[in-house]
C-alpha cells in the first residue's frame, strides 16, 4: 500500500511534488484546487483518476502571471483588456491555444482552445511560479461532490490521500467567472465569483451568455470543440476498407490502413494519454472514417468512451 502523503509544509515542497508529477491541492481565492503541472499527461490523468471524474472536461491551467499565459494562449485585444482588468482574479479567460507551447491536450480536451486564469491567492501564484509552468486544477473535490473551501475539506473528501498546501479558508468559496473571448466576442460560459455586470462595465457593452453548461452538454455545438473531420465508427472490432483504424490491444491481421494503437498492452493510461493525439494524427490523414476498437468502461475507459461517443455523435 502506498502511504499516505504528507502535507508538504511549504511552497517550494509542493512545487517539487508537481515537478514530480504528483498532484498536490492548492489554496485559490475561489475554491481550493487539485492541482498538476499542466504539461505532464500522466500528471494530468491523476486528477481524473483521483476525482473519478467520467469524462474528460477541459482544465483550467493556472498561470503565475499574464507572460506566463500569454505563452500558452493568443489573446485577442478583449482579452487582454479583461487580463489588465481583472488578473490576478477570479476570471478564466478562454481563448485559442498555442498548439506548440506544451500544454497536454488532456488538459484541452482537444480543444483548440484553452483556459487561463492568473489567481489572486498569493501562495497559489508563488507555488506556480516556483514550478515555473502552469498548474492545471478543477475544484479539489471528487466528483458530484461540494467544491472545497478549507484545506480540512480537501483531506476530508479524499480521506487524506491528497497533499494539501494549506492557505488559509478560501475569500469566495465559489468558482470563477469563465468567458470566451474571440477578436470580435465575449460569452460568458460559467457565471462565477466575478460578477458579468463588473465584465460588462469595463467592455462598455452587454456580453453573450452562453446556454448554462453548454461547454460541457453540447461541446459538439462549441465551434472551438475538436471533432475529427472523419466519422467515427466505435466498438470495431476490425476495420472495413477504406477506414483507419484506432486499435487497443491486439491489432487487426492483415490490415494495411491506416492505424494507430491507443495502448498494445491494453493499459487505460496509455490510452487515455494518447487519445487525442492518435484521433488528430488519423484525422489528418485526411481519411473518411476512423473504426475504434471496443474500449473496456472500467478506470478510465469511462472517460474514454464518454469522449468518443461525444466526438461520434452526429454533428450539426
Ligand atoms: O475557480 C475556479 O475556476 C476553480 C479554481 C481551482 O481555480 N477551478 C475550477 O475548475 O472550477 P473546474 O475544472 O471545476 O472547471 C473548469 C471548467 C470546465 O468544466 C469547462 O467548462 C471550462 O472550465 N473550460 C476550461 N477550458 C475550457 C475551454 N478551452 N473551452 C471551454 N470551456 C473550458
Ligand atoms: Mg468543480
Amino acid at each position: 500500500m502506498k502511504p499516505a502523503p504528507t502535507d508538504p509544509q511549504t511552497v517550494a515542497e509542493a512545487a517539487a511534488l508537481l515537478d514530480r508529477g504528483e498532484l498536490c491541492a492548492f489554496a485559490t481565492e475561489t475554491v481550493y484546487g487539485l492541482g498538476a503541472d499542466a504539461t505532464n499527461s500522466d500528471a494530468v490523468l491523476k486528477i481524473y483518476e483521483t476525482k473519478g471524474r467520467p469524462r474528460f472536461n477541459p482544465l483550467i491551467s493556472h498561470c503565475a502571471d499574464r507572460a506566463m499565459a500569454e505563452r500558452f494562449g493568443d489573446f485577442p485585444p478583449l482579452a487582454l483588456r479583461l487580463a489588465d482588468a481583472f488578473w490576478p482574479g477570479p476570471l478564466t479567460l478562454v481563448v485559442p491555444l498555442k498548439p506548440d507551447a506544451g500544454l497536454s491536450d488532456l488538459v484541452t480536451a482537444g480543444l483548440d482552445t484553452v483556459g487561463l486564469r492568473v489567481p489572486a491567492h498569493p501562495m497559489a501564484r508563488d507555488l506556480i511560479a516556483a514550478l515555473g509552468r502552469p498548474v492545471a486544477a478543477p475544484s479539489a473535490n471528487p466528483s458530484g461532490k461540494l467544491s472545497p473551501t478549507t484545506a480540512d475539506h480537501v483531506r476530508t473528501a479524499f480521506v487524506g490521500a491528497v497533499p494539501v498546501l494549506g492557505g488559509g479558508p478560501c475569500q469566495s468559496g465559489l468558482e470563477s467567472t469563465i468567458v470566451a473571448v474571440t477578436d470580435d466576442t465575449v460569452t460568458q460560459l460559467r457565471a462565477g465569483a466575478l460578477a458579468r455586470q463588473d465584465i460588462e462595465t469595463v467592455l462598455g457593452y452587454p456580453i453573450a451568455i452562453a446556454a448554462p453548461n453548454a461547454a460541457i452538454t453540447a461541446p459538439g455545438m462549441l465551434k472551438s470543440h475538436y471533432a475529427p473531420n472523419a466519422a467515427l465508427r466505435l466498438n470495431a472490432a476490425t476495420p472495413q476498407r477504406n477506414e483507419a483504424y484506432l486499435a487497443f490491444g491486439s491489432e487487426p491481421k492483415g490490415f494495411s490502413g491506416p492505424m494507430l494503437n491507443l495502448s498494445p498492452s491494453r493499459d487505460l493510461r496509455e490510452a487515455a494519454r494518447n487519445l487525442f493525439s492518435h484521433l488528430a494524427c488519423l484525422d489528418s490523414e485526411g481519411t473518411k472514417a476512423i473504426a475504434v476498437a471496443p474500449i473496456p468502461h472500467d478506470g478510465l475507459g469511462e472517460a474514454i468512451n464518454d469522449r468518443l461517443e461525444r466526438a461520434a455523435a452526429p454533428r450539426t
